[in-house]
């Protein structure tokens, strides 16, 4: 768990975070669902025990923040002749576009939960297990800027600790950076 007390690192994130950081619902699904869910999904086959709609199932292929040596981005940007090519053969690859987006999911820490609604269910039986994680709220500064993340807890009287839904990380911010409201909802634990 990264931790910065650093105010100007978290306003510059809550403008980052703000600026459209991919979406995996939005962005990626949709896409994964198009090219791979023929052979990846609890409706139709599993095949290499990756089925789309289980963000447990992604553990193996995707290691967060690292998308150059995550082995989906590996199999969707092989060569077609290639063995390990997702979709085999080449066949109805991803664009490239579509790739930038994976990788930059990825490298934003794989969040499946972005915009605080249910995890991605791609297929019947594709029970998400992402299980306990507290509610995405949204959070505002001094300045405005609002952000998605869950609420982790505070520490002492005078920070509370977020955990960016884009990102994963968790941000130790100075309660007085928040707006009231925001300051508010922290001391009663994010309710
Ligand atoms: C026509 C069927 C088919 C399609 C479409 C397909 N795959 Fe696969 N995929 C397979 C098969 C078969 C395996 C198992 C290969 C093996 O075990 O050697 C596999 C395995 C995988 C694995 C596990 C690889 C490993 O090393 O264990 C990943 C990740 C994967 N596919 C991702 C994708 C993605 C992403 C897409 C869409 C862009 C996709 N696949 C589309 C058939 C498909």
């Amino acid at each position: 768990m990264k931790l910065t007390a650093s105010l100007s690192l978290v306003i510059a994130m809550l403008l980052a975070a703000n600026a459209g950081a991919v979406d995996f619902k939005k962005d990626v699904l949709p896409v994964l669902n198009q090219k791979c869910s023929e052979c990846h999904s609890a409706s139709k086959k599993v095949k290499g025990k990756f089925d789309i709609g289980k963000p447990g199932d992604y553990a193996k292929h995707v290691k967060a923040g690292q998308p150059d040596i995550s082995g989906i981005v590996l199999n969707v940007t092989a060569d077609d002749s290639d063995d390990s090519v997702m979709p085999p053969k080449g066949k109805n690859r991803m664009t490239p576009p579509q790739i930038a987006a994976l990788k930059q999911w990825i490298q934003d820490g794989a969040s499946f939960t972005g915009g605080g609604a249910a995890p991605p269910a791609a297929s019947a039986g594709g029970a998400p297990t992402a299980g306990t994680s507290p509610t995405a709220l949204k959070w505002t500064n001094t300045a405005g800027a609002s952000i998605e993340a869950t609420f982790e807890g505070l520490e002492g009287s005078d920070f509370v600790l977020l955990k960016v839904v884009s990102t994963g990380i968790v941000h130790k911010v100075p309660l007085a950076s928040l707006s009231p409201e925001s300051q508010t909802l922290a001391k009663n634990g994010g309710k």
